[in-house]
């Protein structure tokens, strides 16, 4: 299996994991806990699932508050496990479900994490949207499961943590995002030989516009991607380029690699989903539909090849793919990823947590698309300004700890510890914005 997997503390490629174990690989049917079931990715996950009914068990699922979308996935699939945000959606949740199904409902962070290390699974797909899906991707970790990581910021906020928890527990990785999946397939057995990452970003609605013409736009036009149809928060990312940025810290830390081997590429048509460039120069592309049951079919089912349910792509009909460099003027944001790394001391969390205070504000009306990295950068320029002698060292130390409950002691503090610095940083953008509304 080894000779599968992209490459384990090698110079060129220090993946985050190691592989998952040969009875994982066999176990049929998997059985899957899922955080995040009712999101964008959660329905995808259960669509692939369903096409392979006879290869999964659904040992748990999980919302914020759609309790009514979760009552009904949670008819369809009967897992015994459920889990929600507060006891207000667990009151509603069961008063939907069928008569004589009866599944245990768990509540809050604590209920994330106890869904994330249900015994049965032995795998966990975390798929919750936002910083909310560190404490599952954590708990998951240190549970030791093979985890299928579509929540990009669990690794923003915490890559080191999660490498070094999976380190321990043998906690294995496998990549949904596309571009990071696309990369994960293009390294199978060569990580060695790999020189750079080439991320492709599709440029979101406003690829093309420029500075000038993105003063005005408003939160309709920036959710309506052209080519992948997801969640609020990810869609707003996508329009200010803050995706792409998280996605160079994601492929940081997923690939072991600095920010000086990952190239950014401008792809509009969303078709070549990620590249390697080898030593001898030669690229490797992924391609496929942009279709997010391509990358979730490939992890789920990993190492097996299956159809997802995905259209295939047919390249005759696609006609032109383009590439292009990214537009720095009109899209601050992208460089945010490289100032947060180099810096290290936090800024990662900052600029995270910043631009989430920021998209929510921008989807309520009370600031415009150009403070959204117009405010993270401040927030940043702030921490930096504040904590100089944290810069350019790692805010979560190497664990130290010996025994796996000292390991959870251990990973509990640092989780905490980000958290007072993801919230005090989104605290820093309202005042940043209610300062700016004031003058
Ligand atoms: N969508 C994509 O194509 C795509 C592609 C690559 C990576 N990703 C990543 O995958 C993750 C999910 O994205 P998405 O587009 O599927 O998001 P989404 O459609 O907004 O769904 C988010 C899911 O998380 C739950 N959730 C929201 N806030 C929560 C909280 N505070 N605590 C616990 N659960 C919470 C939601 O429950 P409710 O339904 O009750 O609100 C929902 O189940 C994100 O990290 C995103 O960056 C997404």
């Amino acid at each position: 299996m080894a000779d599968l997997w992209p490459g384990l503390d090698g110079p060129k490629i220090s993946y985050i994991s190691p592989p998952p174990s040969e009875s994982w690989r066999r176990m049929w049917p998997r059985s899957i806990a899922i955080l995040g079931s009712t999101g964008s990715i959660g329905r995808s996950a259960l669509a692939v699932i369903e096409k392979y009914a006879d290869r999964f068990e659904v040992a748990g699922l999980s919302c914020a508050r759609n309790a009514a979308c979760l009552a009904e996935q949670a008819a369809r699939f009967r897992p015994p496990c459920l889990a929600v945000l507060d006891a207000a959606a667990a009151w509603k949740l069961r008063d939907l479900l069928p008569q004589g199904y009866r599944p245990r409902i768990l509540e809050g962070a604590e209920g994330y994490a106890e869904l994330a290390s249900l015994p049965q699974a032995g795998t966990v797909l975390s798929a919750q949207s936002g910083a909310a899906g560190l404490a599952g991707t954590l708990a998951a970790a240190l549970a030791g499961k093979v985890i299928c990581l579509a929540n990009k910021e669990s690794l923003v906020l915490a890559g080191d943590l999660v490498r070094g928890i999976c380190r321990r527990t043998q906690a294995a990785v496998l990549p949904v995002d596309s571009e990071h999946n696309a990369i994960f397939q293009c390294l199978t057995g060569r990580g060695q030989e790999a020189a750079n990452l080439l991320l492709t970003a599709s440029g979101g609605p406003f690829f093309g516009k420029n500075r000038a013409n993105l003063a005005d736009v408003t939160a309709e036009q920036a959710m309506r991607h052209p080519t992948w149809r997801m969640g609020a928060k990810i869609s707003i990312d996508s329009a200010t380029l803050m995706n792409k940025s998280l996605e160079i810290v994601e492929a940081c830390h997923l690939y072991g690699v600095p920010s000086s081997r990952i190239r950014v590429l401008m792809h509009p048509q969303s078709v070549v989903h990620s590249l390697v460039e080898f030593d001898d120069g030669s690229l490797l592309a992924q391609m496929g539909a942009p279709d997010m049951r391509s990358a979730l079919a490939n992890c789920l089912l990993w190492p097996l090849n299956k159809p997802s349910g995905a259209p295939a792509l047919d390249l005759a009909r696609t006609g032109q793919l383009t590439f292009h460099e990214a537009d720095a003027d009109a899209f601050p944001a992208l460089a945010l990823a490289r100032q947060a790394l180099s810096g290290r001391g936090g800024l990662c969390v900052v600029m995270n947590a910043a631009n989430e205070a920021a998209v929510e504000l921008f989807l309520r009306g009370t600031i415009g698309f150009l403070d959204i990295p117009r405010l993270t950068g401040a927030a940043m320029r702030e921490h930096r300004a504040a904590h100089p002698h944290a810069m350019g060292r790692p805010f979560c130390p190497p664990l130290a700890a010996e025994s796996l409950s000292e390991l959870k002691n251990e990973v509990d503090a640092l989780a905490a510890r980000i958290t007072r610095l993801d919230r005090h940083s989104r605290d820093m953008v309202c005042q940043l914005a209610k300062k700016d509304g004031n003058k």
